[in-house]
């Protein structure tokens, strides 16, 4: 990346950073969720990826389990929280997911903000993630840590970033982002 391309002066970069925290905390509808809404949630972004079935072996275990796909009874339908890259709480919602370098190729648009509740630290990054940032990120209200940094991301950073009100780690480097990306490596005080 040609630094100077998207170099912005420190003036803006606290311009935009003022207009990223001091939206209104919208409160948001808490969905319902378990681990299954959270596996159908995975399965469904991993069948958008460019060559899913073929380039990446690594999310195999991504799966419902065995003969249950057409169960009636959903609570062993699939278990994400044995799936590679992801943990859960105890209560077997998803709170990391984790999926770095991996040549994950597609977007976030299939990526359902709403099904995670409980997720604290979303790391894709080293990955060939395109496309925009979606605004519903700004729904992951437990999220500490977002790292998106070296994929291929355009557009702007979505202001929803700012109702994350528990964030402390946003990475954002090495994208093509088109505001502030430049300084979009810093750690973010507790009390936005
Ligand atoms: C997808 O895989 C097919 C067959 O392996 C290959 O020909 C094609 O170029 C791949 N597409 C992308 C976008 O990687
Ligand atoms: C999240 O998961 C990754 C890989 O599974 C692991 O390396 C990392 O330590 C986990 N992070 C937290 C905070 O639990
Ligand atoms: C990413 O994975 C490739 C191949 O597995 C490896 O050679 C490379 O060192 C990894 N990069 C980082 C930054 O971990
Ligand atoms: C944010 O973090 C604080 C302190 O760790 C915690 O008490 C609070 O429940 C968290 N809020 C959300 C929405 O996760
Ligand atoms: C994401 O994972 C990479 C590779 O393991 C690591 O270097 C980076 O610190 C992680 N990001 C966060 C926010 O934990
Ligand atoms: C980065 O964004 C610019 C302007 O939108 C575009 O012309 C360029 O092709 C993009 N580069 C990549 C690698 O996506």
């Amino acid at each position: 990346m040609k630094s100077s391309t998207y170099y912005c002066s420190l003036a803006s970069f606290f311009f935009c950073l003022y207009h990223l925290i001091s939206l209104p905390n919208l409160a948001f509808a808490s969905s319902a969720s378990n681990s299954l809404t959270e596996a159908q949630a995975l399965l469904k972004w991993k069948a958008s990826f460019v060559n899913h079935t073929s380039h990446n072996p690594q999310l195999n275990s991504w799966v419902y389990l065995p003969n249950t796909k057409n169960s009636n009874n959903p609570k062993i339908k699939a278990n994400p929280c044995i799936w590679t890259g992801i943990s859960c709480n105890a209560d077997g919602s998803v709170t990391n997911i984790t999926i770095v370098n991996s040549s994950l190729q597609g977007t976030l648009h299939e990526f359902s903000f709403l099904s995670f509740p409980n997720l604290q630290y979303l790391n894709l990054s080293l990955n060939k993630l395109f496309d925009i940032i979606p605004p519903q990120i700004g729904s992951l209200s437990k999220l500490s840590h977002l790292d998106l940094s070296s994929n291929q991301l355009y557009g702007r950073i979505p202001p929803e970033i700012g109702h994350l009100r528990n964030l402390t780690i946003l990475y954002l480097y090495r994208n093509n982002l088109s505001d502030c990306t430049y300084y979009a490596y810093y750690y973010v005080t507790n009390h936005m």
